[in-house]
């Protein structure tokens, strides 16, 4: 998730296009950069950090041009340093670029064997040398781009200039978003409204396989195939800060709102339906080292959300691969002397990729002959840094402190690692393969009808917001998902609420049970269900008020519930994303209602860098 923006009219581009990324830094600032065309030539300026640095890089140099692009990072692919940000460019195109170039491997070596001279790391660089290589022979340059198009795979959104024509920009979107602004005598382009609001609200929304073309005075627009096409514009009323959340009242429901995206992101690349099979890079050679040791154990560390998605892990890996699997908080790892060595292979949960317990969790395995493999969302961040081998999830930055899409692109990662590993242990035949990975591919739609349609929320949230105690309650892989709601509702309402296993409850938690008493139950159509039906019932008899997240059309539990709500079907493996979701948006209304400083919740930080 990156920022994009580009300017074409009479005044100089150079602040407009710094103030435009200013707006856009919360999606992504570990590098930036910005491209003028001047006199038929590039002037391209990059800085490694944030965007301030590149503002104080171009302080005093003035930049004449009134026709510009600009970039700030969120890094996917390559270091987050100078040479890899953009713009990148080749001898006549420069461009940038958000998304994912799936198959950017392949296209590298055939444009090395052509003799094309490739300094970065990046996915993006190679667009522009594929651009570049059409016009060598002799394309027009929207031709060049067509042509470049249709060999990319993957999601992209890419802003291009042409060295040799400085009175036009041009666009193209598939998966990543683009949106144009309108002026009179000047146009804009950027990757999200916040950047265009301070100088039109007269917007046009690209699509995809559409490509747009800015001159100063006209926007024409254009399908893939070149056929020019008709686009509505669309006035905004948001202000800015409405703009910076896409019209959300806060980052955690925006976030929630982008989960089907960014695991869709996180899964590019990786699920190879022809080939059945899951690309992880370093990571799956790592994987494929240890599932031939006879005695190969997995021990995850993480805290907090990313301890709960291991723990959803455990049930996928042990299942599948049938490789041992112990789950810890990093915070007691760390000090109790743990028992890992050269055959353990220790999974680092973490979002941020900074949280102190985690690091320190990961260089005591190291010490002990461990090796590490991390999951995070932050490239090159410290954690990333220290391990063997990081797979990335995808899910942009993530601003509101309760975590919600870094979860689920965390299980993502994590779920497609058991498949991997059932697969490097042959333990999968192909017609099991085929079912998982297509229900991993479809599951981002599923969760898209699911945040577009749910129903009985409200009611929910009016019978929790003044309750001081709230009870969650799951069994099997919906465990750590229950835990991860109690986790959502009390670190943003502030109500205390706790998870138990359903089994445990006449262990000694059903001695809370009595009149009203709050409890929220996952009764999803799993292997499990009819165990946790008598659970609900032996607390309902002792007068719990029972809020059922159930399976669609499941006439039976709604009888059982004083409350409930409604989950798509899924397949019985992918159900967490599905019971995840529900528990994530009850707690945020529930804040919401209550009033709670959401995206800041008190005495809480983004990112836990101390003991
Ligand atoms: C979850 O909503 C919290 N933000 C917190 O528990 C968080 O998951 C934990 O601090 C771990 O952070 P990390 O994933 O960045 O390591």
């Amino acid at each position: 998730m990156c920022g994009i923006v580009g300017y074409i009219g009479d005044q100089k581009a150079k602040p407009i296009l710094l103030a435009g990324l200013k707006r856009l830094e919360y999606r992504g600032y570990d590098s930036a950069g910005v491209a003028f065309i001047k006199n038929g030539d590039f002037q391209i300026e990059r800085t490694q950090g944030k965007l301030s640095c590149l503002v104080d890089k171009l302080a005093g140099k003035d930049f004449e041009a009134t026709i510009g692009i600009g970039h700030t990072r969120w890094a996917t692919h390559g270091r987050p340093d100078e040479i890899n940000a953009h713009p990148h460019y080749s001898k006549d195109v420069v461009l940038v670029h958000n998304g994912i170039i799936e198959n950017y491997k392949k296209l590298k070596d055939d444009l090395i064997i052509k003799g094309h001279q490739i300094e970065s790391e990046t996915d993006t660089e190679i667009i522009c040398h594929l651009i570049q290589d059409f016009l060598n022979q002799g394309y027009d340059f929207q031709k060049a781009i067509r042509s470049a198009l249709k060999e990319l795979h993957g999601a992209y959104s890419l802003v291009i200039l042409n060295r040799n024509d400085n009175q036009r920009i041009y666009c193209a979107r598939k998966g990543s978003p683009l949106v144009l602004g309108f002026n009179n005598g000047e146009n804009f382009v950027a990757s999200d409204i916040p950047a265009l609001l301070s100088h039109t609200n007269e917007v046009a929304f690209l699509h995809d396989f559409e490509m747009a073309v800015l001159e100063k005075t006209q926007v024409t627009f254009y399908d893939f195939e070149g056929n020019s096409i008709e686009k509505e514009r669309q006035i905004i009323q948001w202000n800015m800060a409405q703009a910076e959340k896409s019209g959300y009242k806060h980052f955690m429901l925006k976030e929630i709102h982008e989960q089907p995206r960014v695991i869709a992101d996180t899964l590019l690349g990786r699920v190879d339906l022809e080939k059945m099979n899951i690309w992880l890079d370093d990571a799956g050679r790592l994987m494929k080292k240890f599932v031939q040791k006879p005695d190969f154990h997995i021990h995850v560390v993480a805290c907090g959300t990313s301890w709960h998605a291991g723990m959803v892990a455990r049930y996928w890996i042990e299942n599948l691969a049938k490789v041992p699997v112990s789950v810890e908080l990093s915070s007691e790892f760390r000090y109790r002397q743990p028992l890992v060595g050269e055959n353990t292979l220790v999974v680092a949960i973490s979002q941020s990729g900074e949280t102190a317990d985690t690091l320190a969790a990961i260089r005591e395995s190291k010490k002990m002959g461990a090796k590490v493999l991390s999951i995070c969302n932050v490239i090159e961040s410290s954690i990333p840094r220290e391990s063997d081998v990081t797979i990335y999830t995808h899910a942009g930055p993530e601003i509101g402190v309760a975590s919600t899409k870094a979860f689920t692109t965390q299980i993502t990662v994590l779920y497609m690692m058991a498949v991997k590993l059932a697969l490097q242990k042959k333990l999968l035949d192909d017609q099991d393969i085929q079912d998982r990975m297509k229900a991993l591919v479809e599951l981002p739609n599923i969760l898209k009808t699911f945040l577009r349609q749910y129903k009985g929320l409200d009611m929910m949230t009016e019978y929790l917001r003044n309750k001081e105690h709230c009870y969650f309650i799951g069994r099997g892989i919906q465990y750590p998902i229950i835990l991860e709601g109690a986790l959502k509702l009390k670190e943003i309402s502030y109500i205390h609420a706790d998870g138990y296993a359903g089994g445990e409850m006449k262990h000694g938690p059903i001695a809370l049970m009595e009149d009203g008493v709050p409890v929220v139950a996952t009764l999803l159509k799993d292997d499990l269900y009819d165990k946790m039906v008598s659970n609900v019932q032996e607390i309902k008899s002792r007068g719990a008020f029972i809020m059922g997240i159930i399976t669609q059309g499941d006439e039976d539990t709604k009888q059982l519930c004083d409350l409930y709500l409604e989950v798509p079907e899924a397949s019985m493996d992918l159900l967490p994303f599905v019971s995840v979701l529900p528990l994530q948006l009850l707690a945020y209304y529930v804040a919401d209602a209550k009033g709670t400083d959401i995206d800041q919740p008190r005495n809480l930080a983004k990112s836990v860098t101390v003991e």
